[in-house]
């Protein structure tokens, strides 16, 4: 099995494009899988100076429906054709992103770019799922993720309108996906918005299992207070985890605490970096 990151915010070696959003392209034994597919301009260009043919992906899971994450599914679909697309029905809700700078306030659309007519003229075949589910053999999505912990909380600048009302966007949608290994689970997060010690702990008890062989993407840490980022790490402390490779949302400060954290066990999660089982 080989897990390579295609698409994340930076470059770390001499090859591939860096661009705000993330993906992961999957090798098993059994098939190829694409998970997440970036923010659409460099999935393509990534996945060929990586060798990695999107031609032969047999499924994509969407994280959520951010645009970092969905915006790249057109050009993997003109590539790939007919293909099961494995979301949360909430995957296609309006959303914004709210900065304010000297007062005034900016809304920016970050939600799916593209109809769910135009994606499926081009192949896409939407599976939907709220609830934890086993998409292969060994390969689950954890659905929606039950939000228990008292310091993980919402980004407050994030959107989402919900029947014709804008509300704060609480993330039905974020699912991440687990690899059940003989070296332990691998978890791969999108951006974790139900919270990363939220969907670790519903992982292990979903599974069973409480050995993360790694955990891998973004996750969210850098935005939200230094209570929940410190509470957050703490947690994770405390959790059997052999590789911890994060990125994309994570945010170079969080980044930086978990190295100084996890030491040797910790790697940046740049485009091109793999893991191979
Ligand atoms: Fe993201
Ligand atoms: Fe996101």
């Amino acid at each position: 099995m080989k897990i390579t990151i295609i698409c994340e915010n930076t470059v770390g070696r001499r090859l591939g494009l860096g661009e705000h959003g993330f993906s992961a392209f999957i090798e098993t034994n059994a098939a190829n899988y694409l998970f997440d597919t970036g923010a659409g301009h460099s999935v393509v260009k990534n996945s060929l100076e990586l060798n990695k043919d999107l031609k032969t992906i047999n499924k994509i899971f969407l994280s959520h429906g951010h645009y970092d994450h969905t915006g790249g599914l057109p050009e993997v679909l003109k590539l790939k054709g007919k293909v099961d697309v494995h979301a949360h029905p909430h995957v296609f809700l309006d959303r914004i992103h709210v900065t304010k700078e000297n007062e005034k306030e900016t809304r920016k659309f970050v939600g799916l770019p593209y109809k769910r007519k135009y994606l499926e003229l081009l192949g896409a075949n939407f599976i939907l799922n709220t609830n934890f589910i086993e998409v292969a053999k060994g390969i689950s999505l954890t659905g929606e993720v039950p939000r228990k912990t008292s310091f993980e909380r919402p980004d407050p600048v994030l959107l989402s309108e919900i029947d014709g009302k804008i509300n704060q966007d609480i993330f039905s949608d974020d699912q991440s996906l687990i690899l059940d290994t003989d070296k332990g689970l691998i978890l791969v997060l999108g951006c974790a918005h139900s919270g990363m010690i939220n969907i670790v702990n519903y992982v292990m008890d979903k599974t069973g299992k409480d050995n993360f062989y790694v955990i891998l993407g973004g996750t969210h840490l850098d935005f939200l207070t230094e209570e929940q980022r410190e509470e957050s790490i703490k947690a994770l402390k405390k959790i059997k985890i052999e590789k911890i490779g994060v990125c994309h949302c994570t945010g170079m400060r969080a980044a930086f605490r978990l190295q100084q954290e996890f030491g040797d066990r910790f790697f940046y999660g740049h485009v091109g970096s793999s893991l191979d089982l």
